[in-house]
């Protein structure tokens, strides 16, 4: 059976390959969340149900743990992360302002997502990089000193209208 196929039907082979692989299942409920985000990216709700049935807990504490840790996605990210970072250095160097013109020139507030799945803002908070400042993040990717006016030349790169 396809994967869709098995996820429509409420069977998440990862998952359970996952789990049976876990020497001990005693505690396996936040490597078991960190690896179904691995896999879909996010936690989506019948993910988190499947995982209570799973492990024989209720939803309400997978949904709970899931809640609690920032780290943990409850909705679908888009393609390309787009993190402005509002810690003291960057923020008094005018990240607030390059974080505005994202917002302007995607259509979107932070932590929102593009309708098209493409971008979604987030704020971040120091990543080590205060030289640089004001730092952005697009995925794993590190731009320094960033102005409001760079923002549509990052966006176009991975629009692919500005190249690597
Ligand atoms: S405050 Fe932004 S990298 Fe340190």
């Amino acid at each position: 059976m396809a994967q869709e196929a098995l996820e429509a039907a409420g069977s998440y082979p990862e998952i359970d390959a996952f789990y049976d692989s876990l020497p001990d299942k005693n505690g396996a409920l936040i490597p078991v969340l960190h690896k179904a985000q691995e896999v879909y990216g996010y936690l989506p709700k019948d993910v988190q149900l499947y995982i209570a049935r799973k492990l024989e807990i209720p939803a309400s504490k997978v949904f709970g743990v899931a809640t609690f840790y920032s780290l943990f996605n409850l909705e679908k990210k888009g393609d390309y992360r787009v993190n402005v970072c509002l810690g003291t250095a960057c923020f008094v160097r005018g990240s607030e302002g390059v974080l505005a013109e994202f917002e302007k020139e995607l259509g979107v507030a932070r932590t929102e997502t593009t309708s098209d799945g493409t971008f979604t803002i987030g704020s971040i908070r120091c990543v080590g990089a205060c030289g640089l400042a004001p730092v952005v993040m697009v995925n794993d990717k590190v731009y320094g000193r960033v102005t409001p006016d760079d923002v549509k030349h990052i966006v176009d790169e991975y629009l692919g209208k500005g190249g690597e």
